[in-house]
């Protein structure tokens, strides 16, 4: 069964120009790509998205890193699309990634981990919904 997932590619990839690369990594796994924008999110879009983690020590450091610059936010579809996004990217620590996953290669530290992806089929959808409107997804 077919099914989507959000990906941001963070600011760390994206300052270090490192986007391209992951898109044709993407390509190569068989995602396609349903919707794509560069966009620089604000510090109270960045808390919005976040919102789940707002008791957690680090979320005033992860928000204003997410709008420290651009990010290019995608909609990914496979089959089984969150859970293969999740194994590509690996660990959230990218000291802990498995070697070439997507962290593994462009992440830098648990911060600038390179690219963000939904944990489950229901952040997904409201994750999609966050970013697009259903009619910028083709
Ligand atoms: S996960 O994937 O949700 O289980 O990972 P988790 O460890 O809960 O982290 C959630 C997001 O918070 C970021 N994070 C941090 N940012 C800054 N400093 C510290 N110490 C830190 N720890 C975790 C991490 O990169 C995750 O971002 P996303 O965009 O969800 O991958």
């Amino acid at each position: 069964m077919q099914q989507q997932t959000l990906a941001i590619v963070k600011p760390d990839a994206f300052r270090k120009q490192s986007t391209g690369a992951i898109l044709a990594r993407y390509e190569k796994e068989g995602f396609k790509i349903k919707a794509a924008r560069v966009r620089w999110l604000s510090v109270r879009e960045a808390e919005s998205f976040y919102a789940v983690h707002r008791e957690r020590p680090f979320f005033s450091s992860l928000t204003a890193f997410m709008a420290s610059g651009p990010v290019m936010t995608l909609v990914l579809e496979a089959e089984n699309a969150v859970l293969r996004h999740r194994d590509l990217l690996g660990a959230t620590d990218p000291a802990k990634a498995a070697p070439q996953t997507l962290r593994n290669l462009f992440g830098a530290s648990i911060e600038e981990n390179a690219v963000h992806g939904s944990d489950s089929e229901e952040n997904a959808r409201q994750e999609i919904a966050f970013f697009f409107s259903g009619a910028e997804i083709f």
